[in-house]
């Protein structure tokens, strides 16, 4: 015979048998509401066995309350557990799709690239006057041109790439490998041979600071040289020497055209910038045919070059 201090204690039991995370114990919660019902029936009679008639009626009462608790925790894990199966389906859609445009994005970006390889323009970055820098100036020039490649990896009208004079075993080349991930895949061509072996002279523009010539437009069927430096130590005038000597046509970015300076900064090498922010300059510039939006793309605030603001206006309304 069950007394009814047992009869209680076999509910205490229950209940902390079945708490609120033992309920994730049920694989499958209709089972133990069922198991739970069946339970109960049998607390229910064995109670009315010892206890008084009008007592039963209580404990009855509270049997269905408890029975209603039951049921309602049991209805909320069941509906978290269909709205973490709904969330995690979701999950996988947008993982695939992401995945999905990803290739395609990558897919378009080869398809420009392959385009820009057969209808130029065409920019190579020279390093046969790469010989003379110190470790710190080619692992600035190695972080340079991966730079460049991302941004015209990026450009909705790329250029196509070409690294002449890259030596075998040379320190930019090894310097290249090590810090470029995948740099020996790039898509651009990379060649120990030198520009001028490789293209017709007359097509050939070196773009160089001191140039005396600002260049106008980007001509599809000309080759565009950067000189792979890094001006730590500044080389004047090497590469307009070099391509002087070369026969070469040269021009410089039209800075002084579209720019003046801002009196406060004092910086006597402004316009001399890196590879990758003349490329940021023709990519814009290729984009928009607009030179001052271009120039503010690729020269940074500090050379402390501003644009000239009348300038500015008049372009933008021509390019608009
Ligand atoms: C850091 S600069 C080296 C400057 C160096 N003194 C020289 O003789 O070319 C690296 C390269 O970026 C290009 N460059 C930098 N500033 C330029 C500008 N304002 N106009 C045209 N090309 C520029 C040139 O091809 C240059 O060789």
């Amino acid at each position: 015979m069950t007394s009814h201090a047992e009869a209680e204690t076999g509910e205490r039991n229950f209940q902390a048998e079945v708490d609120v995370e033992g309920v994730g114990e049920y694989e499958d919660s209709e089972s133990f509401l069922r198991l739970f019902q069946q339970f109960q029936i049998e607390t229910e009679c064995n109670s009315s066995k010892v206890l008084p008639p009008d007592s039963k009626m209580c404990c009855s009462r509270n049997v269905l309350r408890k029975q209603r608790n039951w049921e309602k925790i049991v209805a909320a894990k069941k509906s978290k557990r269909k709205q973490e199966k709904e969330r995690r389906k979701i999950k996988h859609i947008e993982g695939t799709e992401q995945q999905h445009s990803k290739r395609v994005l990558k897919a378009i970006r080869k398809e420009r690239l392959l385009e820009a390889k057969h209808a130029g323009p065409r920019l190579c970055i020279d390093l046969s006057v790469s010989d003379h820098m110190t470790k710190k100036e080619i692992s600035k020039l190695a972080a340079q041109i991966r730079r460049l490649y991302g941004a015209n990896k990026r450009a909705a009208k790329p250029f196509w790439l070409c690294v002449t004079g890259l030596l075998a075993h040379s320190s930019i080349q090894e310097e290249c490998l090590r810090m470029n991930d995948g740099f020996s895949n790039y898509l651009m061509d990379t060649t120990q041979e030198h520009y001028f072996d490789l293209f017709p002279l007359e097509q050939i523009v070196y773009l160089t600071p001191d140039s005396e010539h600002a260049l106008e437009e980007i001509d599809p069927q000309k080759i565009y040289i950067l000189g792979g430096l890094v001006d730590e130590s500044i080389q004047k005038k090497l590469t307009l020497q070099k391509a002087y000597e070369q026969g070469l046509q040269t021009a410089r970015l039209p800075i002084q055209e579209y720019m003046i300076k801002d009196g406060n900064i004092k910086n006597f090498h402004s316009e001399i910038l890196a590879i990758n922010q003349v490329f940021d300059v023709l990519a814009t510039y290729y984009k928009t045919g607009n030179w001052p939006e271009a120039l503010k793309a690729g020269v940074p605030a500090r050379k402390g070059f501003v644009l000239q603001k009348q300038q500015y206006t008049e372009d933008k309304k021509m390019s608009s």
